[in-house]
């Protein structure tokens, strides 16, 4: 099997890596954080309130999430186009309003049933080669643990909290976002308060996986680690420079 396991708390630089990675690898890329996202965005959108377990878990069973590759035309720095139906949420479901209740959503035990099913259906196709992608890159905070802990290469990114909160400001002043830093923070604290205390399925490194620590190291630095010990682990050929996008279009995620 070629995937690869990325998980760890609030930005912590799995998306960033995970992505560069998977295009040096010419693998599929896949963030399940944005399925978490998208139903705590439709929640808002619809007044629905977050700690209603029944209702959350009946708007993850029936949410028509798409996860797609971003077309040419798509120059804002987005990793994937995500959509709800024809509605394309790739940036609204990173809001502060989302931010403030997705953990809460993701401690839904019927949501996640949901969504992590969905999540290692993916996971086993562009993993076990059954498609024409060489393998996978998959994110989160459980992907180790409990969606495809099968991988044979799984990775802890870890940073200091008052890193991970500027990072997280930074992405946003560069979108032209508006960000308030102690907010932030204090938001991201309770996030991951909440991510690695819930009962199932908890923000926590496998047993088997390598931990890296982030705080200093560049980006290149991490998915250069990570390149190394893919050629360890995996099956893959020697890494190639940076590749443009590799799904074709396609859909990952279909809605
Ligand atoms: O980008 P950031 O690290 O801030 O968050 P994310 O990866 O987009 O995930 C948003 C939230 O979704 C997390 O705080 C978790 O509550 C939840 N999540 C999860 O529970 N399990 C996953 N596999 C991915 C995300």
């Amino acid at each position: 099997m070629n995937a690869i396991t990325i998980d760890g708390p609030a930005a912590s630089g799995k998306s960033t890596v995970g992505y560069q990675a998977a295009q040096r690898l010419d693998f599929i890329f896949f963030d399940t954080g944005v399925m978490y996202r998208a139903v705590a965005w439709a929640l808002l959108d619809r007044g629905i309130d977050s700690t209603d377990v029944e209702a959350v878990g009946q708007v993850a069973a029936q949410l028509p999430i798409g996860v797609k590759a971003p077309g040419a035309d798509a120059q804002d720095g987005r990793q994937a186009t995500i959509q709800i139906g024809d509605l394309d949420v790739t940036w609204s479901i990173r809001s502060p309003s989302v931010d403030s209740i997705v953990s809460v959503v993701a401690a839904n035990r019927l949501v996640r049933r949901e969504l992590s099913r969905k999540q290692r259906n993916i996971g086993l196709e562009y993993g076990m080669g059954t498609t024409e992608t060489a393998g996978v890159v998959m994110v989160g905070r459980d992907i180790g643990t409990v969606v495809l802990p099968e991988a044979p290469l799984k990775i802890y990114l870890k940073a200091p909290l008052d890193e991970r909160a500027r990072r997280r400001y930074n992405e946003l002043v560069e979108r032209g976002s508006e960000a308030d830093f102690a907010r932030i923070q204090d938001d991201m604290r309770l996030r991951d308060q909440i991510d690695s205390e819930r009962t199932v399925a908890p923000l926590r490194p496998a047993m088997d996986a390598f931990q890296i620590q982030t705080e200093g190291a560049s980006v290149l630095e991490v998915v250069e680690q990570i390149l190394q010990l893919a050629a360890k682990h995996l099956n893959v050929a020697p890494p190639s420079p940076g590749k443009p996008d590799n799904t074709g279009g396609r859909n990952i995620l279909p809605d």
